[in-house]
């Protein structure tokens, strides 16, 4: 009789914002987080190199206990859900269709941008779950975007310029009207203050990580892991956390992302 140990996997620092969401939706459950921070980016990677990476990472989180997976990675999920599903006997929840979902319910016009990593959008893979919903997408990468996130430049004149030189490229000719903008990538989500000012108003703003907890809530309440006695109930949220690179880092870093402190942090070698 044992709450839910829910395991989420990223790139790096970034999918703390999916776990974030998770934390505030799913308190009462223990996580595990395996950050691949010694293999970032994977935006820039190949899908074979993104593929073999995600599965030995999402693999050590099944070993270390993890009953389900969140791919909180939209690169990894776009390039390599279908490998990590093969490699995985506990069910696996990737961002981009609880990402295109959302977007779904939220366009009028069915008309919807979407933004990401190079590979996310090289891949088609939220353009494919938008059209499959009766959308239109326009994709753009946006590359600059993680880097200057990461240098904790979230509120920053130039990263506002970027943002706006890339979304004057999306809102325009057929797509000027499109009513969401489509957060396809971990880090995007700290951006929000920025996109706001720069997106057009009258288009909503879709965050694939908060879609994603809603997804997971769901999964939980149709196939409870366990029923949680009282006493479990009422025990602290178990956090851990797994790093590819530093640990001190990962820690000094992560803290941004999940807006709390870290403290729970081991250093993984996965060999290759
Ligand atoms: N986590 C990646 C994503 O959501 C961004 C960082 C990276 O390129 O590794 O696409």
């Amino acid at each position: 009789m044992r709450r839910p140990t829910i395991g989420v996997f990223d790139s790096g620092f970034g999918g703390l914002t999916v776990l974030k969401a998770l934390l505030e939706l799913i308190p009462v459950a223990d996580y595990l987080y395996f950050g691949d921070t010694a293999r970032l980016p994977y935006g820039s990677k190949s899908a074979q190199t993104v593929a073999k990476y995600a599965v030995e990472a999402t693999q050590y989180l099944e070993q270390h206990g993890a009953g389900l997976l969140v791919i909180a990675c939209n690169t990894a999920t776009a390039l390599a859900l279908d490998p990590i599903r093969d490699a995985s006997s506990v069910p696996v929840i990737g961002v981009v269709d609880p990402g295109a979902e959302r977007a779904s319910m939220v366009s009028e016009n069915r008309k919807v941008a979407v933004i990401g990593t190079e590979a996310t959008i090289g891949s088609h893979a939220y353009l494919r779950a938008l059209e499959m919903r009766g959308l239109e997408a326009r994709e753009k990468a946006c590359p600059l975007l993680v880097p200057l996130v990461e240098e904790g430049w979230v509120d920053h004149p130039v990263t506002e310029q970027v943002a706006r030189i890339y979304l004057e490229e999306v809102f325009t000719d057929g797509f000027a009207n499109a009513d969401v903008l489509l957060l396809g990538c971990t880090h995007y989500p700290l951006l929000k203050p920025v996109l706001r000012r720069v997106a057009p108003q009258h288009a909503a703003i879709v965050d694939s990580a908060e879609s994603t907890a809603q997804v997971v809530a769901e999964q939980l309440r149709l196939a409870p892991p366990s029923v949680a006695p009282p006493q479990e109930r009422l025990r602290p949220t178990l956090l851990r956390f797994f790093a590819t690179d530093s640990a001190e880092k990962f820690r000094r870093l992560g803290a941004r992302f999940l807006g709390r402190p870290i403290e729970d942090v081991q250093h993984v070698d996965l060999k290759e």
